[in-house]
């Protein structure tokens, strides 16, 4: 039995016990042996499959139930007082009238069930720019996936001591258990489903979904929507961005983040493994989903990874695409919604050419190649500890952060966008970013591939009014001695259909055009975008790729630019009356540089 002095979290828990009802109220120490034990119990009940412990050593499958799949940007609000400052891009509901209704879904709802009280760090233990929160759920599974993610357990009690700050979640999956009744699969209640933030009361409600971004509550709610909250009032940063150290021949390193929407080659990108002709040249991962960026006493912009976990997507990743990723799941971890094959090991679409020849699909059903169905669902992920990733960096745990050269902002755009542009400076900069627009991927509800602005892949993420989270971010310069360069790359530019950059470890070519211009090395072409490499600056060694592609990945056609930066249905164009008039300078620039 822990021992808790923290009387504000032993008043909230029992507040919550007395709301939900459960059965009993379990605290959570983050040991293996809580961990192991959870996990038999779910095997037990048939929640959960134990793969193949000689290929897949200590690692389980979950199948969801299929209503239940991704996160759901429709019943996600933004309950601030005004609703003003949720902005247009947020579902608000006014916080009295919510705090109702969710006092109502979550009355007695944890009946016939456990509630789980997870104490967990975001960030390094210890570490200036860390947080910490307490997750209260129903849910085993969330429990076990919260103990890969975040640093979980005995020593984030001890780490808050007696009036330590810890921002509240509650979890439900939303399925009451009544005596006598058995429980299902995966208990869910989508018809209900809320995920919830009071950003002024720093306080997270979700109800109704077990998935990823809707029930690890550190992940999207805290780590983004709550701490974009924190990070404006406080002078930093929370992003959707990943962090990766580069290293060249000459041994000189640089630190480099960038945001990429949901599915858009984050963990790819995070872990990519240079073209061996690129000698000496090394990745090293901080994070693939979420930074913490907050200047330090020099003014230096530093950055952590508040997460202790990838929760990748599945499908893609390959030995040829992301091996990195694949050793990271190798064991100690999590599958959600992927296959299973005869051997008690995973597979997922694009995992290897040839698919096996009988498989279990993601719903349970017997799979052949040829029945016309894909075996894992598109958004089907691994939850997996980055100490498993084999080119994690030195730097991971360090409490100080890692300090920041660069910032990339893309998306995934078959047409128009060149592979690469710098911008002109730091104001530009946040223009490039609020302006992105990507197509929509399977990693939330929404129709795939169809174009959506999603401002610094913040679209879904952010906490408040999101012209003023713009204006934030111009702010920065004034707290930041060595304003990081900012860059767009896009990875999918298309041409008949294919696409033209192959990309995954080629990107480090680009990541080696940013290296030389962070470290001032070369020149560039001035474009109405902003700075491009020519074709004679990027390392071309061991791949095949000629002036005339080069043309056609770069070109840019200035008349639909202009059309698309100024179109009514971007969103930059809707939020203009709200973001500081530095930024509509730097817009107005754009567009004259257009023509
Ligand atoms: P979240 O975890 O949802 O925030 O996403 P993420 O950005 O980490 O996504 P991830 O890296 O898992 O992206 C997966 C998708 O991006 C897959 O469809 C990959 O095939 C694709 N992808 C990643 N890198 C590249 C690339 O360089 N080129 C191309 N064409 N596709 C890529
Ligand atoms: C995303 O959708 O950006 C994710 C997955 O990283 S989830 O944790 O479900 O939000
Ligand atoms: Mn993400």
């Amino acid at each position: 039995m822990m021992k808790i002095q923290h009387k504000k979290l032993l008043a909230w828990v029992e507040e919550m016990q007395n709301l939900c009802e459960p059965d009993t109220v379990y605290w959570c120490d983050g040991s293996k042996e809580e961990a192991d034990r959870l996990l038999h119990e779910m095997e037990k009940k048939g929640a959960a499959i134990r793969l193949n412990p000689e290929k897949r050593p200590n690692s389980f499958l979950f199948r969801s139930d299929p209503k239940d799949v991704a996160r759901v940007e429709k019943r996600t609000f933004i309950c601030s007082k005004k609703q003003d400052d949720a902005g247009p891009t947020n579902n608000w509901e006014d916080p009295v009238v919510m705090k109702e209704k969710l006092k109502k879904l979550f009355k007695g709802c944890m009946h016939g069930r456990t509630m789980y009280v997870i104490p967990f760090c975001m960030g390094p233990l210890g570490s200036p720019i860390s947080h910490i929160g307490i997750e209260i759920t129903d849910s085993a599974y969330v429990v076990v996936n919260m103990r890969i993610m975040t640093r979980m357990g005995q020593k984030v009690i001890d780490q808050l001591g007696a009036d330590g700050h810890f921002v509240p979640c509650l979890h439900s999956v939303g399925k009451p258990l009544e005596k006598g009744q058995a429980d299902v699969r995966w208990p869910c209640d989508p018809d209900n489903t809320y995920i919830v933030h009071f950003p002024e009361e720093r306080s997270i409600y979700s109800f109704g979904s077990g998935y990823g971004g809707n029930a690890l509550l550190g992940k999207k709610c805290f780590a983004l929507r709550i701490a974009s909250n924190m990070a404006r009032d406080e002078g930093w940063l929370a992003e959707h961005m990943l962090i990766l150290g580069v290293k060249s021949p000459e041994g000189k390193k640089k630190y480099v983040t960038a945001a990429f929407p949901s599915a858009c080659g984050k963990t790819n990108f995070a872990m990519i493994i240079p073209p061996k002709e690129m000698k000496g040249w090394t990745i090293t991962t901080v994070g693939d989903d979420i930074a913490w960026l907050k200047p330090d006493e020099k003014g230096i912009l530093r950055a952590i990874n508040p997460e202790s976990g990838f929760f990748g997507v599945a499908p893609g990743t390959s030995l040829k695409t992301n091996p990195n990723a694949l050793a990271s799941c190798r064991c100690d971890s999590i599958f959600t919604n992927v296959a299973l094959t005869d051997d008690g090991d995973i597979w997922w679409e694009g995992l290897t050419d040839t698919p096996p020849k009988h498989l279990i699909d993601w719903q349970g059903n017997d799979w052949t190649p040829d029945c016309g169905r894909v075996s894992s669902h598109p958004n089907s992920r691994f939850t997996a500890p980055v100490k498993n990733c084999p080119c994690v960096d030195e730097a991971c745990e360090d409490p100080k952060g890692v300090p920041i050269d660069a910032m990339i902002y893309g998306g995934r755009r078959m047409s128009e966008i060149p592979l690469v542009y710098q911008s002109y400076n730091w104001v530009h900069g946040v223009l490039v970013g609020a302006t992105v627009a990507s197509e929509q991927t399977a990693a939330a509800e929404g129709k795939q591939g169809e174009l959506r602005s999603d401002p610094m892949a913040m679209l879904p993420f952010c906490g408040y009014h999101m012209g003023r989270y713009f204006g934030h971010h111009v702010n920065m310069a004034k707290r930041v001695k060595k304003l990081p360069l900012i860059f767009h790359t896009n990875w999918f530019r298309k041409d008949n259909g294919k696409f033209i950059w192959p990309g995954f470890g080629e990107n480090m070519r680009v990541l080696k055009w940013i290296f030389d211009r962070v470290d001032n090395k070369i020149d560039a072409d001035k474009t109405p975008l902003g700075w491009m490499p020519r074709y004679k600056d990027i390392d071309w060694s061991g791949l095949n790729f000629s002036e005339e592609q080069w043309k056609v990945l770069m070109a840019l056609s200035p008349k639909t630019l202009k059309e698309q930066f100024s179109s009514p249905e971007l969103l930059f164009v809707k939020l203009l009356p709200s973001v500081p008039e530095e930024l509509k300078k730097e817009y107005q620039l754009l567009l004259e540089r257009l023509g």
